[in-house]
């Protein structure tokens, strides 16, 4: 059993998700209910670096779980991925009095967390937030499901577009590594193809499709893509490879961008948040480290960091038949 732990930090680091705020929210409420103090790190790990922080009281968190973004911010620190730089933040720590972090983020932030944890011994909890829902340990991350709607939501704007002038729309939406995102929304926004990292079903397979849909009377068509798509092209080069090869089609691309990582967060996600940031700080008082909360069959379970960032979280191919189906 580590030291009493008589003060927190938290902190956002990576992409920012809607749903980030409430969970910090949680965070400093927990400490507040457990009558220990909290501190926010401002800028993730460079904050460390920086020593920027700032006490944080329950008042401090009032109306942020409606507000997407991070109050806190969010960097990326290459400092901190040096030797120096996680020394420098460990001195900060102490300095501040600080026994213990809750770490909001993604892979790369669970990554710092347990080295850091290797070199300094520093109680470190992970809590998944990213759009993407690429982390092992949990069915959902903080904000994917604000997303979801973010993009399903405009898909349903675009499909407006699309059916009104007879055009083959390519959307292209985020996930670095993972086809969550555009899985997901794609079946929920009614696509004609999505297209994953994680299945590459050639270039050939898609022209056979989108011939297929016109061959079945369908005017227009929705093809979501993947940023991290496999299939070898962007979604530009993709777009003129099929309008060259189905010269009947006319072909436009959207690509959604940042957009999906902002908005006000979803009950969902509000709800997801302040669940995992409630467990974090219990952890942490019952001290326990190097874990990530996450939710599994809608119960707050916990996974080791470690397998959190080298473990895949797989996606449901299942959807992908269904999805087939659909587009009959
Ligand atoms: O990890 C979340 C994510 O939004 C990815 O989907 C995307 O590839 C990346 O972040 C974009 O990062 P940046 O903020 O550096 O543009």
């Amino acid at each position: 059993m580590g030291k009493k732990i008589k003060r927190i930090g938290v902190m956002t680091s990576g992409g920012d998700a809607p749903g980030m705020n409430a969970a910090i929210r949680a965070v400093v409420r927990a400490c507040a209910y457990y009558n220990i103090e909290c501190i926010g790190v401002y800028r993730g790990y460079q904050g460390l670096i920086d020593g920027d922080f700032e006490k944080l009281t329950s008042r401090h968190v009032s109306n942020i779980i409606n507000r997407g973004g991070t109050i806190l911010k969010s960097a990326r620190s290459t400092e901190f991925r040096t030797v120096d730089g996680r020394a420098k933040a460990y001195k900060n720590l102490k300095n501040a009095e600080i026994d213990a972090l809750v770490l909001i983020g993604g892979d790369g932030t669970f990554t710092g967390g347990m080295i850091f944890n290797k070199e300094h011994n520093f109680p470190c909890i992970g809590i998944p937030g990213t759009i993407d829902n690429d982390i092992f340990g949990t069915n959902f991350t903080i904000g994917y499901d604000t997303a979801l709607n973010t993009v399903v939501d405009v898909i349903d704007k675009i499909r407006d577009t699309a059916s009104s002038h007879n055009r083959l729309f390519f959307v292209e939406v985020m996930g670095r590594d993972a086809g969550f995102i555009a899985l997901n929304a794609g079946v929920g926004a009614g696509a004609e193809e999505i297209l994953i990292p994680e299945e590459n079903l050639g270039l050939d397979r898609l022209l056979e499709s989108l011939k297929r849909s016109k061959r079945s009377g369908k005017s227009s068509s929705i093809v979501v893509v993947t940023e991290g798509d496999k299939i070898g092209k962007s979604v530009f080069e993709l777009a003129d490879y099929v309008e060259e090869n189905l010269p009947q089609y006319e072909v436009r691309v959207s690509v959604l961008g940042h957009m999906q990582r902002g908005g006000s967060p979803s009950c969902f996600d509000r709800v997801l948040a302040t669940r995992l940031g409630v467990k974090a700080v219990e952890l942490l008082l019952d001290g326990q480290t190097n874990l990530m909360v996450g939710l599994v069959n809608n119960k707050v379970e916990t996974t080791d960091l470690e397998n959190a960032v080298k473990e895949h979280h797989l996606i449901n191919k299942e959807l992908l038949r269904v999805s087939d189906i659909m587009s009959i």
